[in-house]
């Protein structure tokens, strides 16, 4: 029997469909947003082709079956953002002898089954989501998934750890120093010397955050000590980084090739902050007022599209991504391109910059959504 084969009632093997649950919500602060993602994605995938099963994650980390109307996950307005409902029947994934099943729990009823699972779509973002925590209880449970495993998410995660990673391999990052909470609080002395020798100003940014949370531009001695108390608001973890002073700020969309082929990258873009911002913060990011514009494709010479190209897919590689990634670049105004960051689990409405990327590479949303899940349905689980 094939994995894709069911037994019916007559007991004739049929072929069914790829089962795909799309998991969204979650305990991190992106909880809206990823709902309004899940939304998008539920709206993308070819019902004719795959079977979905929306799984919402709750405020409090329950795991329950949710409505496949995109509509009800969409973000209609500031004050009502969407939420995984919590009075929803409760859903497990439980190993099975030939796969994991999902199980729905409802109050005095038999468990009932779902059926087997043969991809699970984490539209996480942040801790418990894009941290390598959701990706090993997947393993865990032998069930495949898109994205990055394990340890690229985890070290993908960590700002610390993806530049020690990258400069191994020889790729360019911007100086910087790690400052614990333990080392801050024991020897501060020590901890601003080194600090000062990067050379102000320095971006101080909490190790594993995200969306900008946590992160100041500090300018000199004076605001290291607020900017510090922020950052380690987030994280006991600090990153301080030399400031990429007149840079443009360049993305580049990353796919994992098929059959081992090559990553594939995207057109590249520009992100610009409007004058009142002094760098790409929480509410650029997110409030539409805040007219950050995005360009695709960035008008670069072809040399410096080409390296971040390349520099992109490098990263994908050295850091062992699976699936998909954007890669975050400085271009210093001597036209040296240095990487700031990985995503493994980028923004994915369709107006995030992913898919705006690869819709001008020739990839639309549709199509993006369902290369995610043919390269998750033919890979390997275990060690890869
Ligand atoms: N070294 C730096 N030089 C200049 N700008 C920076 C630097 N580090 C961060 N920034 C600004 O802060 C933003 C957020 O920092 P980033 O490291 O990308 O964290 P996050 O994971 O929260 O996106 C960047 O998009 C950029 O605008
Ligand atoms: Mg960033």
């Amino acid at each position: 029997m094939s994995e894709q084969d069911e037994q019916g009632a007559d007991g004739q093997l049929r072929t069914r469909k790829p089962r795909i649950a799309v998991v969204f919500g979650g305990r991190s602060s992106e909880h809206a947003v990823s709902c309004a993602t899940a939304g998008s994605v539920l709206a993308a995938i070819d019902p004719q082709r795959y079977d979905v099963v929306p799984v919402g994650i709750t405020h409090d980390g329950r795991w329950v079956l949710e409505s496949d109307d995109p509509a009800r996950l969409a973000i209609t307005s500031a004050d009502k953002l969407p939420e995984v409902d919590p009075t929803r029947a409760t859903v497990t994934l439980a190993s099975e002898r030939d796969g994991s099943e999902l199980v729905v729990h409802e109050p005095s009823a038999v468990p009932r089954k779902l059926g087997e699972v043969d991809v699970v779509f984490p539209l996480l973002h942040g801790p418990w989501g894009e941290d390598g925590t959701i990706q090993g209880l997947l393993e865990m449970a032998g069930v495949r998934y898109v994205g990055a495993g394990v340890l690229a998410s985890a070290v993908g995660m960590d700002k610390h750890y993806m530049k020690v990673v990258l400069q191994a391999h020889g790729l360019p990052v911007l100086p910087y120093a790690v400052v614990t909470a333990r080392g801050w609080e024991g020897d501060r002395p020590a901890c601003v010397e080194t600090i000062d020798s990067l050379g102000y100003p320095v971006f101080v940014k909490p190790a594993r955050g995200g969306s900008s949370l946590g992160i100041s531009k500090v300018h000199d001695r004076d605001e290291l000590d607020d900017a510090m108390a922020a950052a380690l608001l987030h994280d006991p973890k600090v990153l301080v980084e030399v400031s990429a002073e007149g840079a443009r700020e360049i993305e580049c969309g990353v796919l994992q090739g098929f059959a081992g082929n090559p990553p594939d990258t995207s057109v590249v873009a520009e992100i610009n902050v409007a004058g009142s911002h002094e760098f790409y913060d929480f509410a650029a990011k997110y409030l539409p007022e805040e007219q950050t514009v995005l360009t695709v494709p960035a008008d670069l010479p072809e040399d410096v599209v080409r390296r971040v190209q390349e520099l992109s897919a490098q990263a994908f590689e050295v850091l062992s991504v699976e699936g998909l990634a954007r890669v975050d670049f400085f271009v210093l105004p001597d036209e040296r391109v240095v990487v700031n960051e990985i995503n493994t689990m980028p923004g994915f409405t369709p107006s995030s910059m992913f898919p705006l990327m690869w819709r001008a590479s020739g990839l639309d949303y549709p199509a993006l959504v369902d290369r995610l899940i043919q390269l998750a349905l033919h890979r390997d689980t275990g060690l890869r």
